[in-house]
């Protein structure tokens, strides 16, 4: 039986290093020698593509290196389960994770690796008021945990970004490259990324993402109406924009169209059995519209009186058809040619066009959205819920519905995710789009529980709803709350719907495995300690949910509970993860609590393979654990292990 300990990598987050070098090998098996890299051999394979000049194109600043490598190293965190704070925790497959995003990024690696259809994000703008979360290379999760009040009484206000700290912008790339650099291993081959950003970071976040998703992947920059021109004493241009940039994992993928409204439809005069249609000039108009473009497409055609007509420019110049003369044929048989007299040069002459149909039509977005709600709209939506401003600048849920639509398209299936939560208005947009279009899309959503600040103004009115729910001060539990209010608001406006409303709720905290310190003052106890592996304060469902993280499982996958010879054993994604964190096993319980999970686990999964997973301080003796082991793997359950 493998016994799991805090360094062992099936129990760390992923390791994005080892994977890099794993992807590296199996591309350039010749560029290693004895498993290190030879930086030469992989230079001579690449050719031309290596650039050697020292002055190099791209975004650099104080701190770049230490900013990947933050990306790099594995989180000694994990998540911890809150059902009580959750709504349908039974059913649910939405998460919302309180904690520091990049930390949760990491330990999302496993489970979520390459899941998101969709991330959508709206950082800090770094307009010199917001905070911006300060990384700690040597201890990340430690400074998570003082800052939350997790290690002391009273949680810290983190400090504000000021444009004299010397490090404005600096700050704020250290922050955002690694999380950006995490985030896209969550994206599915065809997944978007859109971050919103106004002129302060456009620049900077451009360039970031170029580096990070590849300029090729750059789908475009949405200029989004916030309402109103703020910026009244700024001496310059006020502001009344902001922007969403956009970027694929793949270059060839496509961002869906956006249903016709009422005027575009009006294009579509004609109408025959297959429906309504509009025409297109079947001479090929634009780019590449001459003859020598493409010979083979000019060529002449009968009109309905028998005249011969050929692709002639405006001018006269020869020009040419959209398709060959096959392609011709196949339309006219369809009957998808539609022949008009028009006037020409004061004449009237025979043109073909071609016919395109209305349903199933959609069309390219325009990167100017000033046709959807503003910034307004969006404090109106969360007094809706709240009956006051409970949180400041949040963004309307139209914004996240025409997101959803132009990524998703008709796919009614697919995860959604937002790390920088805010006031959860994603998970609104995605519930409510959820409802009107009886679709399935999955959120995730990634709040810090910032301290709310109750003698500001601005945050005295969250404070108070905090200590209404006798919660704890901080904005993620508002992000919880309105959750819970607009599921209740989408259950009463839609009672038909019968999709998810629920969420699952996890926080992070550090693992729930004690990491040897042999550094302790009181090394006594740290021996102790290290006999026990889980730490003690911990609950069964906590280790639960830290394995499945660590194994790779979503967190939403059913989990049912048998008790077999007197100890509860936990049977995750029907049989794929079996445990069993009894605290007593003894010689005389190993036979019989072996062959009940064996048949349990034929139950549920006869040929799959699964993980079956002890309590090591558990084994009342070595014979007992080797007894358990050996029936278990006797019976093809290979995969035993101890924490
Ligand atoms: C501009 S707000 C997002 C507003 C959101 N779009 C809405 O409509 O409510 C940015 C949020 O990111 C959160 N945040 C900042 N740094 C974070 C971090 N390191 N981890 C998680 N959340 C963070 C802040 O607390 C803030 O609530």
């Amino acid at each position: 039986m493998k016994k799991l300990t805090a360094s062992d990598p099936e129990t760390k987050s992923a390791d994005v290093v080892a994977e890099n070098i794993e992807q590296l090998m199996s591309l350039f098996p010749e560029a290693f020698t004895e498993g290190k890299l030879d930086f030469e051999v992989l230079k001579q394979l690449l050719g031309g593509a290596v650039e050697e000049r020292e002055e190099k194109y791209g975004l650099k600043w104080h701190g770049k290196r230490r900013a990947r490598q933050l990306a790099l190293t594995p989180s000694t965190g994990t998540l911890r389960p809150c059902p009580d704070e959750s709504v349908d925790w039974d059913t649910t497959q939405n998460l919302m994770i309180e904690g520091d995003n990049l930390e949760v990024l990491k330990l999302l690696q496993k489970s979520y690796a390459g899941k998101v259809k969709m991330i959508y994000i709206d950082p800090p703008y770094n307009t010199g008021n917001d905070f911006v979360y300060p990384d700690n290379y040597e201890d990340n999760l430690a400074t998570y945990l003082r800052y939350t009040g997790q290690l002391s009484e009273e949680g810290l206000k983190l400090s504000t970004n000021t444009e004299a700290s010397g490090r404005f912008h600096t700050n704020w790339l250290n922050m955002m490259y690694p999380r950006l650099r995490m985030a896209r291993n969550l994206l599915t081959n065809d997944g978007i990324i859109f971050v919103s950003i106004d002129d302060s970071e456009l620049n900077n976040a451009s360039l970031i993402l170029d580096e990070i998703y590849g300029a090729e992947c750059f789908r475009g920059c949405i200029v989004r109406a916030t309402g109103t021109t703020t910026g009244q004493d700024s001496g310059g241009l006020g502001q009344s924009f902001d922007y969403v940039l956009c970027y694929s994992r793949d270059p060839d993928t496509q961002l869906h169209g956006l249903p016709l409204d009422e005027d575009d439809e009006k294009r579509f005069q004609g109408e025959d059995a297959k429906g309504k249609f509009s025409v297109l000039q079947l001479r090929k108009t634009g780019n590449a519209d001459r003859r020598e473009d493409r010979p083979s497409m000019f060529y002449p055609l009968k009109a309905p009186d028998g005249s011969t007509v050929f692709p002639i420019g405006p001018g006269g110049y020869e020009s040419r058809w959209r398709f060959g003369p096959e392609k011709y044929k196949e339309n006219l048989e369809s009957d998808m040619i539609v022949w008009k007299q028009v006037e020409r040069d004061g004449k009237e002459v025979w043109q073909p066009y071609v016919k395109f149909y209305l349903e199933g039509r959609t069309k390219r977005p325009s990167p100017l959205w000033d046709d959807i709600d503003g910034n307004k709209k969006a404090t109106i939506e969360l007094r809706e819920l709240f009956g006051d401003k409970a949180f400041s600048n949040p963004k309307p849920t139209a914004l996240i519905h025409r997101l959803i639509q132009i990524t998703f398209g008709e796919q009614i299936e697919g995860v959604i995710l937002d790390f920088f939560a805010g006031s959860g208005t994603t998970a609104q947009g995605v519930i409510v789009q959820n409802a009107a279009q009886s679709a399935r899309r999955r959120y995730i959503l990634v709040q810090l529980p910032e301290v709310i600040d109750s003698s500001d103004k601005a945050q005295a009115i969250a404070a108070g709803i905090c200590d209404k729910l006798k919660r704890p001060r901080n904005l993620a539990e508002i992000t919880k709350e309105r959750l819970r209010r607009a599921a209740k608001l989408v259950a009463k406006e839609k009672p038909l719907f019968n999709g998810d409303l629920g969420f699952r709720a996890f926080k992070l905290d550090s693992s729930n495995i004690n990491t040897w310190d042999p550094d302790r003052e009181n090394l006594g106890q740290a021996l102790l300690d290290s006999m026990e592996h889980i730490k003690s304060d911990r609950e069964d469902n906590d280790v639960l949910y830290e394995l499945l993280l660590k194994l790779g499982l979503d967190l939403c996958v059913p989990i049912e509970q048998r008790t077999i010879a007197k100890k509860v054993v936990h049977s995750i994604g029907a049989g794929a993860l079996m445990v069993c964190l009894a605290t007593k096993i003894s010689r005389d319980d190993a036979e019989p609590l072996a062959l009940g999970i064996i048949e349990w686990h034929k139950q549920q999964n006869p040929a799959g393979e699964s993980t079956v997973v002890f309590r090591d301080s558990a084994f009342a003796d070595d014979v007992a654990k080797t007894n358990l082991a050996a029936i278990l793997q006797q019976h093809g359950l290979e995969n035993v292990r101890s924490l």
